[in-house]
């Protein structure tokens, strides 16, 4: 039994790991959460006293990281502004989380000596051609293109400077984009199936020829947790389920599968300096860590979801409204 600290564990792909890992293991979890509009409480109200515990606070709160970090074995830091069309909104608040914060966690895990896993993005890479036959790979050079992006790379290169300048244990994965329960509505898929749910038109930024390579956020769990079992320290290993799709194909599929025209959607105002293509090469994770992914069919992942917004009304419904209104300021 591993007593661990996960940060962002009221987010999207923070709640998930913490499912997972009460699921799947024997560990204890504290999740360290700010609880910012992306944060839900409610996303880990079903989990058992005994298991698991909740602390609210800043991951940029030195006396309280400090006081969290002597008392655990392990860290998997997915705290994080994490939405693109926020940084190019305001970039601020994803410079003071996502660099201040991880450095912060960083000079605690010095002092403790605590493992650290650092949970980043595909998007430090930048973007593929769309007639690419390449993918990124581990040693693809860091070019990342928005607010959001620059700062997960920054986040990244810490990372790697305090393991080489300082000893820490730490390990870090860039991901690509995760679907699944608890995402919130501002995110792409959410964003169309709750959509749909209210009787509204999906919105395609621009002509919607962009890929993401989609991966379920329990493979996400799955993953960093075998490297957290099973990765080199010092290392990073790419996660990704070879789930490259384009975002008008994502649509007219959700449509579909919802019992909709799927020609029924709006062309909006594109992201600025929007990323072409992200795809991901998983060799590594699979070869060296042995590890899979368990959602392997993106129509019946995507199915799955449709009926948890469908369900979950009351985790969604209020956010929907101001996300809605921050979006159709900008013609989106
Ligand atoms: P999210 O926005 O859903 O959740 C982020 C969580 O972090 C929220 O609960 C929020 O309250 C918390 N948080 C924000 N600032 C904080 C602070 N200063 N102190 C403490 N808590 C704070 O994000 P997500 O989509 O779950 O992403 C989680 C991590 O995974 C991020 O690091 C992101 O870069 C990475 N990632 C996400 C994806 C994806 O597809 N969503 C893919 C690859 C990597
Ligand atoms: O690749 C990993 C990244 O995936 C993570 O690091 C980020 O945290 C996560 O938000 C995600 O970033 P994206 O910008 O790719 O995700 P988003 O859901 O915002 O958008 C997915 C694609 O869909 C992107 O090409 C923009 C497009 N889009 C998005 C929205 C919200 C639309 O066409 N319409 C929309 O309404």
């Amino acid at each position: 039994m591993r007593r661990l600290l996960v940060t962002g564990g009221a987010g999207f792909i923070g709640s998930n790991f913490t499912h997972h890992i009460v699921a799947n293991t024997e560990d204890h979890v504290t999740v360290l959460d700010k609880l910012t509009y992306a944060g839900n409480l409610s996303s880990l109200q079903s989990l058992p006293d005994n298991r698991f515990r909740f602390i609210e606070g800043d991951i940029r709160d030195m006396s309280l990281v400090d006081s969290l970090f002597a008392q655990v074995d392990a860290v998997i830091h997915f705290a994080a502004e994490s939405h693109n069309d926020n940084s190019l909104h305001d970039p601020w608040p994803f410079i003071e989380t996502n660099i201040l914060g991880t450095y912060t966690l960083l000079e605690a895990a010095r002092r403790h000596g605590v493992r650290f896993h650092h949970v980043s993005t595909d998007e430090v890479y930048g973007d593929l051609e769309l007639d690419d036959p390449s993918r990124f790979t581990e040693s693809t050079p860091y070019n990342p293109s928005s607010p959001y992006s620059s700062t997960k790379a920054s986040s990244d290169l810490l990372v790697r400077a305090w393991v080489r300048s300082f000893g820490v244990r730490a390990t870090i994965s860039n991901c690509s984009n995760n679907y699944g329960p608890y995402q919130h509505v501002e995110k792409f898929i959410p964003r169309q199936i709750t959509n749909v749910l209210r009787g509204e038109r999906p919105k395609l930024y621009g002509s919607g020829e962009n890929v993401r390579d989609w991966i379920h956020a329990d493979d996400h769990s799955s993953a960093v947790l075998a490297i957290l079992d099973r990765g080199q320290i010092g290392e990073t290993y790419l996660i990704g389920a070879d789930g490259e799709q384009d975002n008008r194909s994502v649509i007219e599929r959700i449509l579909t599968l919802m019992g909709q025209d799927a020609k029924a959607y709006d062309h909006v105002a594109d992201r600025a300096g929007h990323d072409l293509r992200y795809a991901i090469d998983p060799t590594r994770l699979r070869t060296e860590l042995g590890w899979s992914a368990k959602f392997r069919d993106f129509d019946a992942g995507l199915a799955a979801t449709i009926d948890w917004y469908r369900e979950n009304e009351s985790w969604w419904a209020p956010s929907k409204d101001s996300t809605e209104r921050f979006y159709a300021a900008k013609g989106q």
